[in-house]
C-alpha cells in the first residue's frame, strides 16, 4: 500500500519547482504534476541505470515500443504495429511538430477553450491562426459542466489545417463522450482536417470511468489521427520529458517523423528507460491506489467548496487532478488567482491562461495530500470571507 498521505518536501534549492516557483509561505496548487513519488519499479529502474553508470546516448529500442503497442491494446483492445509508435520529447513538441506539418498561414489550429495554456501558444510558436470553438457552459446548482457548440465547432473546422482535441479535457476534467467524438472525427475528416488527439491524461480515470481512445473507434479516424501519450502524468515523471505519438497511417508517420528527426528532438535515456517500466504493467497496482486517493480529494475537494464556499461553482471531473473553479459570482474584484495569491497566499493556475472564457476562474490541482488539499482550501475559505 502507498501512503499517498506523506508528501516528500519540494523546496530544494537545486531548480525552480512548483514549490519554490512561488516565496516560501505560498501554498503551491498550480502547476499539473502531483507531490508524489513516482512508483517504485520506476525509481528501481533509474537506480539501476545510474548504478551501471554510463549515460550514453540510447535510442528508443524496438522492445519500448512494443512495450507501448502491448500497453494500448491491454487497456483497450486497440491494436497497431509497434512501428506506429515514435517517442518525442513531451506532449507539447508532440503537438507541435503536427502543427508544423498539418497547419499553414492559411489552414489554422482548431481548439476548444478554455483549454491547456500550451494549446493557445501554437499560433505564435508555429505561426498560423488559432480557431476557437468554445464549449456552452452550463451551471447546475453550483457545479459546471460543458459541452460542444457545434455550430462553432463546424464553422471553425473549415478554415483548419489540424484539431487539437484534449481528451480527457484539461482544464476541465470531462472524458468527450463516444458520440461526441464520432462526430467531432468525422467533422474534421470530411474537412481534410488533421487530428491531433491528446490524450496525456487517460490513465488518470476517477471513479470508475472508462476511456478510448479516439484512434480506436474506426480504422478511418485512426487513419487520420496522431494520438498523443505519456507516461508523464499517471505516473508523475514529467520532468523526465517522454511521451509517444502513436500514428499508424504510414504517409503521414512518415512526414511526422522527418520533422521529429529534422528538429532532433531526441527524447533522453532517463525518459526512455522509465517510460518502459511505467507501460509495462509493473506499477499498476501503484496506478489503481492512486485513483481512489484522487477521487477521494476530488470528492473532498467538490463537498468542501459547496459546503463553505456556496457561491463558487466548480467542474466535477471524471479524470485528472485538477478542478476547475469559477468565482464570477463571489464579489472578488479582479483575477481570483491575484486574490488567492495576495490574500490566502495560494497559488492556483490563473484561469485566463486557458481563453478568455477564463476569466474569473482558476485551475486548482489536487494531486497532493488530503491534508494540504484541506489546508489549501481553508485558506482559499478565509480569504473569501474577509471581501
Ligand atoms: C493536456 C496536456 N498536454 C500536455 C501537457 C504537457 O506535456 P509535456 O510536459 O509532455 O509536454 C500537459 C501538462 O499539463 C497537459 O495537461
Amino acid at each position: 500500500m502507498t501512503n499517498f498521505n506523506i508528501v516528500p518536501n519540494r523546496r530544494n534549492p537545486n531548480n525552480l519547482n512548483k514549490w519554490t516557483w512561488y516565496p516560501k509561505d505560498v501554498l503551491p496548487m498550480w502547476v499539473a504534476d502531483m507531490d508524489f513519488p513516482a512508483p517504485k519499479p520506476i525509481l528501481n529502474t533509474l537506480h539501476r541505470a545510474v548504478d551501471h553508470g554510463v549515460l550514453g546516448y540510447e535510442l528508443p529500442s524496438k522492445a519500448l515500443k512494443e512495450t507501448v503497442a502491448a500497453r494500448m491494446d491491454k487497456l483497450y483492445g486497440w491494436k497497431f504495429k509497434p512501428e506506429a509508435v515514435i517517442a518525442v520529447t513531451g506532449i507539447v513538441s508532440g503537438f507541435s511538430v503536427a502543427a508544423r506539418i498539418a497547419c499553414t498561414p492559411k489552414r489554422g489550429v482548431l481548439v476548444q477553450t478554455p483549454v491547456y495554456n500550451e494549446f493557445h501558444e501554437v499560433k505564435n510558436n508555429i505561426g498560423v491562426p488559432q480557431l476557437d470553438a468554445p464549449f456552452v457552459k452550463h451551471v447546475n446548482g453550483n457545479i459546471l459542466s460543458y459541452e460542444i457548440d457545434w455550430d462553432i465547432f463546424e464553422k471553425q473546422v473549415k478554415k483548419a489545417g489540424m484539431f487539437l482535441l484534449c481528451n480527457p479535457h484539461n482544464p476541465l476534467g470531462m472524458i468527450f463522450s463516444r458520440k461526441d467524438l464520432l462526430k467531432m472525427a468525422e467533422l474534421c475528416i470530411k474537412n481534410n482536417v488533421l487530428i491531433v488527439s491528446d490524450e496525456i491524461h487517460s490513465e488518470l480515470l476517477l471513479d470508475e470511468n472508462k476511456f478510448t481512445p479516439l484512434a480506436k473507434l474506426s480504422s478511418e479516424i485512426a487513419k487520420h489521427t496522431i494520438t498523443l501519450i505519456a507516461p508523464s502524468k499517471t505516473f508523475n515523471i514529467p520532468g523526465l520529458f517522454c511521451g509517444f505519438a502513436i500514428i499508424p497511417n504510414e504517409e503521414l508517420r512518415g512526414r511526422y517523423e522527418k520533422e521529429v528527426n529534422h528538429l532532433r528532438l531526441h527524447v533522453s535515456s532517463m525518459g526512455l528507460f522509465a517510460s518502459r517500466t511505467a507501460f509495462s504493467g509493473e506499477c499498476d497496482g501503484w496506478l489503481k491506489e492512486l485513483r481512489r486517493y484522487l477521487t477521494g480529494n476530488r470528492d473532498f475537494l467538490v463537498e468542501y467548496v459547496t459546503e463553505y464556499m456556496p457561491e463558487v461553482r466548480l467542474t466535477v471531473p471524471d479524470a485528472t487532478y485538477l478542478g476547475w473553479l469559477d468565482f464570477t459570482q463571489t464579489g472578488i474584484d479582479g483575477s481570483p488567482f491575484e486574490f488567492f495569491l495576495k490574500n490566502a497566499r495560494v497559488a492556483v493556475s490563473e484561469g485566463k491562461i486557458f481563453g478568455r472564457e477564463g476569466e474569473g476562474h482558476v485551475r486548482l490541482n489536487y494531486g497532493t495530500s488530503r491534508k494540504i488539499l484541506e489546508h489549501g482550501l481553508e485558506r482559499m475559505r478565509k480569504a473569501l470571507k474577509s471581501i
